[in-house]
């Protein structure tokens, strides 16, 4: 028998695991207790059934109209969770979930047309809103714009298809790649071009967006070239590519007081990622902000932060950050 950890104790029993493209595969999973959620919002799942690693996933289901509460994962090389999550576990398995988390819904958003942008893996929370919005809000049109790498990279294929054929006067889907001419896709990456095209009046839609990091910094551009106002734009960044450095090659120093020593670390990484490319030791179980274990105080220096959840304004004015959440823009000292 495995307890509930702290940060998940919501136990779910994995009814099957279906394979979506090479890379991405849906857990199905059944809840053992009422399990509220809204639409495009995330849980942590405790890997290996501990809380000393935590990773967030998108719940790829939607409430009330799903049969399984469903995540769908991209594998990636070298993710102790992700590859756990595909490789390992097998129908009958429990796994261990938080609460859901997260603001990126539009269950609150009322009846305005939408325009959905995904790209790649950022598609879950786009499917689980869609179908839950043309089920739920007969009065929302819904447009989605999918960029994928290669056709073969297309995730829930099946089931777009069955919505468009369901829905054909509510829902606009068009696929994108950037790879060579395929039948059926739009072309090249995501432009004003194509959402004029596809979207019949920007100045009402709410937009809701969600891909990785390159991605979602075009599609925010974008929506700011077209008129769409902060009030009616919306992301969901993937947590995974925010420990990647700007790729500038320019590195600033990272000086550990305690241990009176200077690391070079490229500049736009976050500190967890200087931490472990240096071999500190740093606790972080979650990578997303939300478990507080990662705390680490800056004592001067130049960054950003994207999550201060668990820290109290006493940690904050001490210059305590989430490692994890904390972009270094120049030169820092750390305790
Ligand atoms: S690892 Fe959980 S908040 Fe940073």
């Amino acid at each position: 028998m495995t307890f509930p950890t702290s940060l998940c104790p919501n136990a779910m029993q994995v009814h099957g695991v279906h394979q979506e493209t090479d890379d991405v595969w849906t857990l199905e999973l059944i809840a053992q207790d009422f399990y509220p959620y809204s639409p495009g919002q995330y849980a942590l799942v405790s890997i290996r059934n501990s809380d000393a690693v935590l990773r967030a996933y998108t719940l790829s289901s939607s409430p009330g109209l799903s049969r399984f509460i469903t995540l769908t994962v991209r594998r990636i090389e070298d993710g102790e969770g992700s590859n756990w999550l595909t490789q390992d576990v097998k129908p009958g398995d429990t796994l261990w979930l938080s609460d859901a988390q997260g603001e990126f819904t539009c269950a609150d958003k009322g009846d305005a047309p939408f325009l959905m942008l995904a790209g790649g893996c950022g598609v879950t929370p786009i499917m689980s809103m869609t179908r839950w919005l043309l089920a739920n809000r007969p009065n929302s049109d819904v447009t989605v714009i999918y960029h994928v790498h290669t056709p073969n990279d297309v995730i829930f294929a099946k089931e777009w298809r069955t919505l468009c054929e369901n829905h054909p006067q509510r829902l606009r889907f068009r696929l994108a790649t950037s790879a060579s001419v395929s039948e059926g896709f739009l072309q090249g990456r995501l432009s004003e071009e194509q959402v004029r095209q596809h979207v019949s009046d920007l100045t009402k839609c709410i937009v809701m967006t969600c891909g990785p990091e390159g991605y979602m910094d075009e599609a925010q551009a974008l929506c700011e070239r077209l008129g769409i106002t902060p009030e009616r734009f919306y992301q969901e960044r993937f947590h995974s590519s925010a420990e990647n450095a700007d790729g500038n090659g320019d590195e600033i120093k990272m000086r550990v007081r305690r241990l009176a020593q200077d690391f070079s670390v490229p500049v736009g990484a976050t500190l967890l990622y200087a931490l472990e490319q240096n071999r500190l030791p740093v606790i972080a179980a979650c990578r997303s902000g939300i478990c507080g274990s990662c705390k680490t105080q800056i004592l001067q220096g130049d960054y950003t932060t994207s999550s201060q959840s668990t820290l109290t304004d006493d940690e904050i004015s001490m210059g305590y950050v989430l490692a994890c959440s904390c972009r270094l823009t120049g030169s820092v000292e750390i305790a």
